[in-house]
This record gives structure tokens, C-alpha cells and sequence, in this order.
């Protein structure tokens, strides 16, 4: 199969391409894929409304799946620009590297907790924003934590975390590390979803 350059497959073949899939990533692995079926159309375009494009450099997604978002992303994403995406499921990588042909685009395989290690070895500094679809409710004792904590220290002061998640359980775990957290709904979605913003502020010194 020949692929595309952010695409892939295209139309209904892709859809049930991509549905399919994802449908036998959660019968394998359902606390790590924490849904039955990729994120909804309005909930991509809502979740990444308010990304000032222009001024991003680097981009981390955690948890493409099948590419939900990661394609949209690069729709959107400067020439220059870099796209990270990062995924547990090895199954998922290869879908990705398969799937999209894009020289800004960069999939690796591993944890979000080691994301900071990614970004150095990509040849990147801090991100502008972190995206995250992770399934923080089910994931093993302290890795969400862990990845609140890194992913505060992987951004650019300015900065910002955008979370999609079924459940409030991730406020509980950006409290701690991030001083500024929003939290809104998305009802076109299977099910609702609630919009995380959790945003690294500025250091006085910096912004003056
Ligand atoms: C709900 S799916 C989201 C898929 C896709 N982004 C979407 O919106 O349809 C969760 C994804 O998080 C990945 N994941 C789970 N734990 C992870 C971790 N610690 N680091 C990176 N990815 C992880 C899973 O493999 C899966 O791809």
C-alpha cells in the first residue's frame, strides 16, 4: 500500500482501517488504550483551537493511536516545525511510521515519562505544546505523576499541556506541578470528553 504524505489510505477504506485497529489495541490492551474507538472530529479541531501555529517550533503528542490527531496536527504545523509523537503501543508506531510519510514528522517508541529524553534526542530544547490522549485514570501506580511532573519540565515557561480525558482524575496530578489548569467539555464525542489545559507560567524574570 502506497502512503500519502500526511493521508495514508484516504475515505471510507481508511476509516474502517483506522477503526479496526484501534478496536484490536483495546481487546489486546484495554488499560493502556483506555477507549474503544479514536477521538471524534470536533473533539481534534477543539482541542487544538486555541495552538498559536505560527509560533511552534516543537510539538509532542502522547498517545497518536492510529493518528486521530497526528494527522490534523500536521495539517496545521509550520514547514519548519517537528511533530513528536509518542507511543506505548509498538503495534500503534508501526501503524504510524506505515501510514504517514512526513519529514516532520518523528515516531518514537516508549514512554511519555521519558519524553524529556525524546526531545534531546530529536535535537530540541523544551516543547511549545504537549498533547496528550494518555488514559491517566488507568495507567500503573505513579507513572501519571511521573509524567505531569516531566511533561511541566519539557515545556517552554509559556508553555502548555493540553489534555483529552473521559475522567477529572488528571486534575488531581497537574495540581501539584502546574499553577494554571482549565478545564472545559466537549459533548460531540463518544463518550464526552473533558479539554484540559494545564499551562507552565512565564517566570517573572522572563517575562519582563
Ligand atoms: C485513548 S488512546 C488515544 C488515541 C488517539 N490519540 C485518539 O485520540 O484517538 C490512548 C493512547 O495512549 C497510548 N499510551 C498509553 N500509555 C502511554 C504512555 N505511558 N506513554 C505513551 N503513550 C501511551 C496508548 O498506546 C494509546 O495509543
Amino acid at each position: 500500500m502506497k502512503k500519502s504524505r500526511t493521508g495514508g489510505q484516504t475515505g471510507a477504506r481508511a476509516f474502517f482501517s483506522q477503526w479496526g485497529m484501534f478496536f484490536r489495541q483495546f481487546v489486546r490492551h484495554p488499560g493502556m488504550i483506555g477507549s474503544i474507538i479514536p477521538s471524534s472530529s470536533a473533539l481534534v479541531d477543539r482541542m487544538l483551537e486555541t495552538v498559536d501555529w505560527r509560533g511552534t517550533r516543537l510539538f509532542v503528542e502522547y498517545g497518536p493511536g492510529v493518528g486521530t490527531f497526528t494527522r490534523t496536527i500536521l495539517d496545521r504545523l509550520p514547514a519548519d516545525a517537528t511533530l513528536l509523537a509518542i507511543d506505548l503501543n509498538l503495534d500503534f508506531v508501526a501503524y504510524l511510521e506505515a501510514q504517514i510519510d512526513d519529514p516532520r514528522l518523528r515516531v518514537v517508541h516508549g514512554s511519555a515519562a521519558d519524553v524529556r529524553r525524546f526531545i534531546r534526542e530529536a535535537g530540541h530544547y523544551q516543547a511549545d505544546y504537549v498533547l496528550s490522549g494518555i488514559p491517566f485514570s488507568t495507567l500503573p501506580g505513579g507513572v501519571g505523576a511521573a509524567i505531569c511532573a516531566e511533561t511541566r519540565a519539557a515545556l517552554r515557561p509559556g508553555g502548555a499541556f493540553l489534555i483529552y480525558q473521559y475522567s477529572r482524575f488528571v486534575r488531581r496530578l497537574l495540581a501539584p506541578v502546574f499553577d494554571d489548569v482549565t478545564d472545559e467539555r466537549e459533548w460531540r464525542n463518544i463518550p464526552p470528553c473533558h479539554l484540559i489545559r494545564a499551562t507552565r507560567t512565564q517566570d517573572l524574570a522572563q517575562a519582563a
